[in-house]
């Protein structure tokens, strides 16, 4: 078992706010399972958390090293939040066939918010090989920066 990849991300929940405002629920749906959207619909301060779950899926698209390519959406990367309030994602449909295609197995996330930014963080854990020069041999390839 191999750490595959971390992911950070970090976003204005007023961006989150204008975003909500503009397109309602389209955006909402387009975005957020039903499961987050109760989650979140539920609390005081709702778009806070809408902005975390949105700081986690940009998170969990760095973990994965892909981006945003063929087959994953967001609706696809769903955030399960446990009895504790611990977070935790469940993936279904083409972004579940991207993540057993790299050979991820799990993916650990942490979220935190207040009123002005929401942040994540997430780990990829998987068999699969991260591919990243990580060795002075193959840094040498990479050449001078200039
Ligand atoms: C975990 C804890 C330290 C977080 O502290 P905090 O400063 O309020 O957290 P932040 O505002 O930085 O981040 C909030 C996020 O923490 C995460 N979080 C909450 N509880 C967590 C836990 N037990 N383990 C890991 N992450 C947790 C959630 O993702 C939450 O965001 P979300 O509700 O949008 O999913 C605090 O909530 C705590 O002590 N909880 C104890 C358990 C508890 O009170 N449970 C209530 C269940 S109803």
């Amino acid at each position: 078992m191999n750490i595959f990849g971390i992911g950070t991300d970090m976003v204005e929940c007023l961006r989150i706010a204008q975003m909500i405002e503009r397109h309602g629920e389209l955006f909402i749906n387009r975005v957020y399972t039903d499961h987050e959207i109760k989650y979140c619909q539920q609390r005081k301060a709702a778009t806070q958390h809408f902005a975390g779950r949105w700081a986690a899926k940009e998170a969990i698209l760095k973990a994965l090293g892909t981006g945003w390519v063929k087959g994953i959406s967001w609706r696809d990367m769903e955030i399960r939040t446990l009895a504790n309030g611990k977070p935790t994602v469940a993936f279904r449909g083409g972004t579940r066939e991207v993540v057993e295609r790299l050979g991820v197995t799990d993916m650990l996330i942490s979220i935190s918010h207040c009123r002005s930014h929401a942040t994540a963080y997430s780990v990829a854990i998987g068999n699969g090989q991260w591919e990243s020069p990580r060795t002075d041999e193959t840094f040498d390839e990479f050449g001078d920066f200039d």
